[in-house]
């Protein structure tokens, strides 16, 4: 049995730069566990079958527990399941209010509830932390589409225009750029250059649909989020004709045809904030699946329509999965310490940006 000092175990297990792999707890649905985890399923049981919870819950006592062990917090994107979004995350958000609170937290240990770029966001902020990501596969086609020797290129061939990088990126690209945006900033960090020439890469969609808002000219790259590309016009305009009064409420990384037809577009907790604040009968979210499920418990009343696309990298962090990155210390996240400098310049240049 491990013992316990200033919430690091300090027996046990094999030691990692003082930190103790933990044995494995007890995985049963007691009384207890029913107990301690029934205001949580209150908030999922529109989403998670009252049959399924027996599954889950003691995944999430087990996961409560040991974060206080180990002084860890869990930062949660909007996009993780009920189960993650409301059984176990400290914090949720949207990529750039993670970024911020990632910057904030006091927590030795950092896990992230998301994928590879926001670990990487995370690590950047808090060098000295452990961060720590539960399947290091969660990656981002964004991510994917655009290298540092591309943005070289790029400013070699634009001489002098500012280089604007979204978050969705790895740190080897934002250490090439000037700053960085999310989608709840992006024309915003456009328009703080105050010049008429701005790149905004990698993604195509994001830097057209902020090019409709601004008369600062943007060049591009031809990255896509694989989930956003999915989604037509057609089909949307399907559901607003078999619904009447349906919303739709779009995420920027949608082709500009699709924010052409949205109600609202904004980043994912814009999204969130809008349905809470307008409570249309009925809401289409343009972005992905899990959303819906997150933000109902909110807003009963909203009945939430559409195709349901999911994003395969944000889906691989799970529960058992989550509770071995705490238990083994594993998947820890690093960045090499010469492109760290760089790539935190850019992100806290975002983050300083309003503050
Ligand atoms: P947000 O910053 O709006 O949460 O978007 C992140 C993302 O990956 C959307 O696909
Ligand atoms: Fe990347 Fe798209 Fe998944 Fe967001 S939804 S993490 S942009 S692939």
């Amino acid at each position: 049995m491990a013992m316990y000092r200033d919430g690091l175990a300090t027996q046990g297990g094999f030691d990692r730069g003082g930190l103790i792999v933990l044995p494995r707890p007890s995985l049963e649905y007691t009384d207890e566990v029913a107990r301690e985890t029934a205001d949580i399923y209150e908030r999922v049981k529109h989403s998670i079958p009252a049959i399924e919870w027996p599954v889950h819950a003691p995944y999430i006592k087990a996961i409560n527990d040991l974060k206080k062990v180990r002084n860890a917090v869990i930062l949660a994107h909007n996009y993780q399941t009920p189960q993650i979004f409301h059984g176990v995350a400290d914090v949720v958000g949207d990529s750039l209010q993670l970024a911020r609170e990632a910057s904030r937290t006091d927590a030795r240990i950092i896990i992230q509830g998301g994928v590879h770029f926001m670990a990487e966001t995370s690590k950047l902020l808090n060098p000295d932390k452990m961060v720590l990501i539960p399947d290091r596969r969660a990656g981002c086609s964004l991510a994917e589409s655009i290298t540092g020797a591309d943005v070289r290129l790029l400013r070699e061939r634009y001489p002098g225009v500012p280089i604007v990088t979204y978050v969705n990126t790895s740190a080897e690209v934002k250490a090439e750029s000037d700053i960085c945006c999310t989608s709840a900033n992006a024309l915003e960090v456009v328009e703080s250059f105050g010049v008429d020439t701005v790149l905004l890469i990698p993604d195509e969609y994001l830097a057209q649909n902020v090019a409709a808002r601004t008369k600062v000219k943007i060049l591009t790259w031809k990255g896509h989020c694989e989930v956003h590309e999915r989604f037509t016009a057609a089909e949307l305009l399907s559901f607003k004709e078999a619904h009447p009064g349906l919303e739709i409420i779009a995420h920027p990384e949608c082709p500009p045809e699709i924010v052409a037809i949205a109600d609202f577009t904004g980043s994912t907790s814009g999204m969130i904030r809008y349905v809470r604040d307008n409570r249309p009968p009925k809401a289409l979210f343009v972005t992905e699946c899990s959303m819906a499920a997150n933000v109902q418990e909110a807003v009963p009343e909203v009945e939430f329509i559409g195709p349901c696309n999911l994003c395969p990298h944000m889906q691989r962090i799970t529960l058992p999965k989550i509770l071995d990155s705490l238990l083994n210390l594993t998947e820890e996240v690093t960045v090499d310490p010469e492109i760290a400098v760089r790539a935190r310049r850019a992100v806290e240049r975002m983050i300083n940006l309003r503050n």
